[in-house]
């Protein structure tokens, strides 16, 4: 039977209805609009997409947004006393700096710099040792879409086997966090690992995040187990265009899966709701 394709596009436009009715009620009841501002070094083509999209969504939810394009030339201190600036700036409550940075900057330390309350996507060091310790974190916003998703599949989760592909500190970790909170039997794979394929067909839930086209096929699945596709690869297409594909062979493993995320239209949207969200949050706990 074929799965049921886990529709990520409406359950964010939900989550960014709710976010928006929220920033309502901050700006009515107690004069504070929550802000975010995002920070951009250099002219990545793909980061300017994601940037943009942000902009977009933060102000249709009303609340304020600031971009900050700066020269791929900028000096590591200059963006450091940007953050500074920002981090002391009471109408932001969210500061976001898109990664990769160029070569020349120290990403760790440009991370360390934000202050964690207003770390909205959870990458500071404190923040990372708060989730892993189980406490009140801001969680990285890619796997708190995907587990969003996944309790709404599930309700609970506890006990079900899941299997992470992709170790990165943005999903693969804090992805395999959020399940072991969530009580399942976490498996963390990666380029690495001996007989993927085996290991992931053992997987009630398998979180792909590796970035590589079409990777996982059904032959890897466990009949009806979920699947929630991180990537976002660029292919070319036999016309010459290019289109976007998942680290998940969608075709072949919906034939056998029980649910699946499409790309585009799966993940993608919930991150950025999940951004949204984590905004509101980090303007609710400092004005607590
Ligand atoms: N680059 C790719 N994904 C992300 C993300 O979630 N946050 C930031 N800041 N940069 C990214």
């Amino acid at each position: 039977m074929a799965a049921k394709i886990i529709d990520g596009k409406a359950f964010a436009a939900n989550v960014r209805e709710r976010v928006k009715a929220h920033v309502t009620r901050l700006v009515e009841e107690h004069g504070v609009r929550p802000g975010l501002a995002v920070v951009l070094v250099g002219e990545n083509p793909a980061s300017e997409v994601y940037v943009r999209s942000k902009g977009k969504a933060t102000k249709e939810a009303g609340m304020k947004s600031v971009e900050h394009k700066l020269d791929a030339a900028t000096s590591e201190a200059d963006l450091l006393a940007l953050i500074d600036r920002l981090n002391r700036d009471e109408t932001i409550h969210g500061i976001l700096v898109q990664l990769p940075v160029p070569d020349h900057i120290d990403a760790d330390k440009v991370l360390a710099a934000i202050n964690p309350a207003k770390d909205v996507d959870g990458f500071h060091i404190s923040n990372v040792g708060l989730l892993g310790t189980g406490q009140k974190a801001m969680v990285p916003c890619t796997p708190l879409g995907c587990l969003m998703m996944l309790r709404e599949e599930h309700g609970s989760l506890a006990g079900k086997e899941a299997v992470v592909i992709g170790r990165s500190n943005i999903v693969g970790k804090p992805m395999a966090q959020l399940l072991v909170k969530d009580s399942c039997t976490v498996t963390i794979a990666h380029s690495r690992t001996k007989d993927l394929p085996g290991v992931v067909s053992r997987a009630d839930i398998v979180v792909a995040a590796v970035g590589r086209p079409n990777m996982v096929t059904a032959e890897w699945i466990k009949p009806g187990a979920t699947v929630i596709d991180v990537g976002i690869n660029r292919i070319e297409k036999e016309d010459g265009g290019t289109r976007l594909v998942g680290d998940v062979d969608f075709a072949d493993v919906s034939t056998i899966a029980g649910a699946i995320t499409p790309v585009p239209g799966g993940v993608g949207p919930m991150t950025i709701a999940c951004l949204l969200a984590n905004t509101v949050t980090a303007c609710c706990r400092m004005h607590g």
